[in-house]
């Protein structure tokens, strides 16, 4: 990348609660390299042009996870943002506060709502006292074991998955995609006695308010991939208590409904998830969709290409095998 400077026009959110009625965007535009860190333009803009700008940050290394701030609508780690290729994409650099967390002032927030959705996931092993070393420590793992939590690890809980997340600004308790991807780290943690405790506790509590839609993944700037722990939880929970949340209920009958034609048949779907007598609560919801989608009620034609759908399912779903006599 040249060393040439270019304009880089910062577009900053503005709001300090309890002095400003609502929040404002201020213009500030800087001569940089291009790949200079969003992080340092901001920390000029405070030294230079704004000693009242607001904003955290600490290790300027990606390491610490406090710079994470909305950079043109996307979650980011700021230092580790460089300007150059956001102004060749969008023109300016618009800088705003994470979402899903009250705003303190400017680009900071208040992370409580974050770090209280993780204490309650009670991150911390619950060990197995029939498995101690002689000096009393727990036994030690092997790679494989310790290969299935290898992503988790790597998380610096710096927020900017909860700050993506549609579930968590829907549902408040929802968890959130880091506490989740956490607790998926003590799930699969063989020395850890409370697998199915945890596992039977998220269920009703948040588990299936993820919307799949992977966003935490995409915005994740170490990997960790939350929205696949998420999955995995989900999988491990339907094992150990089979389908007995909405949740579960809808994408099993999701996954049954879709057998035969390929395409969902609504009005089975409605059943598979709320049994014949839910149905009933649903009717108002029906009538609405009906009269804007009247072909919701026909039995679904069968698709093309239903014999590839059907080889998926036979690999989902292999019959039983016989016993050898
Ligand atoms: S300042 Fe530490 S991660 Fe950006």
């Amino acid at each position: 990348m040249s060393d040439d400077t270019i304009a880089v026009p910062f577009d900053i959110y503005r709001f300090l609660p309890g002095k400003d009625q609502i929040p404002r965007y201020q213009r500030y535009t800087l001569q940089l390299v291009p790949h200079t860190p969003v992080l340092t333009g901001l920390l000029q803009i405070r030294s230079e042009l704004d000693p009242t700008l607001g904003l955290r940050y600490s290790c300027r290394s990606a390491i610490c996870g406090s710079c994470a701030m909305q950079i043109n609508s996307k979650s980011r780690l700021a230092c580790e943002t460089q300007v150059g290729p956001e102004v060749e994409r969008h023109g300016r650099i618009v800088v705003e506060p994470m979402r899903n967390q009250p705003v303190l002032r400017d680009l900071v927030v208040d992370q409580s709502p974050f770090w209280r959705e993780y204490q309650k996931v009670e991150p911390h092993l619950k060990l197995d006292p029939r498995r101690p070393m002689p000096e009393g420590k727990p036994t030690p793992m092997t790679p494989a074991e310790v290969d299935r939590f290898k992503e988790t690890p790597r998380c610096i809980a710096c927020a900017a998955c909860y700050s993506a997340c549609p579930a968590a600004e829907a549902d408040p308790g929802f968890p959130g995609p880091m506490a989740l991807a956490k607790l998926y780290r003590f799930v699969v943690d063989p020395r850890d006695t409370a697998h199915q405790e945890r596992l039977l506790r998220i269920q009703p509590n948040g588990l299936w308010t993820c919307l799949r839609c992977h966003l935490c993944t995409e915005a994740c700037p170490k990997d960790v991939r939350p929205s696949e722990r998420i999955r995995d939880l989900k999988e491990m929970a339907i094992a150990v208590q089979g389908a007995t949340e909405l949740g579960s209920k809808h994408a099993y009958g999701f996954k049954e409904n879709l057998k035969g034609a390929g395409q969902i048949n609504e009005m089975k779907l409605v059943r598979a998830t709320f049994g014949l007598s839910g149905m009933f609560g649903q009717v108002g919801q029906g009538i609405r969709v009906w009269r804007k989608k009247p072909e919701i009620m026909k039995k679904p034609r069968k698709i093309e290409g239903m014999d590839e759908l059907d080889k998926i399912y036979a690999a989902l779903d292999p019959p039983p095998k016989e016993d050898t006599p």
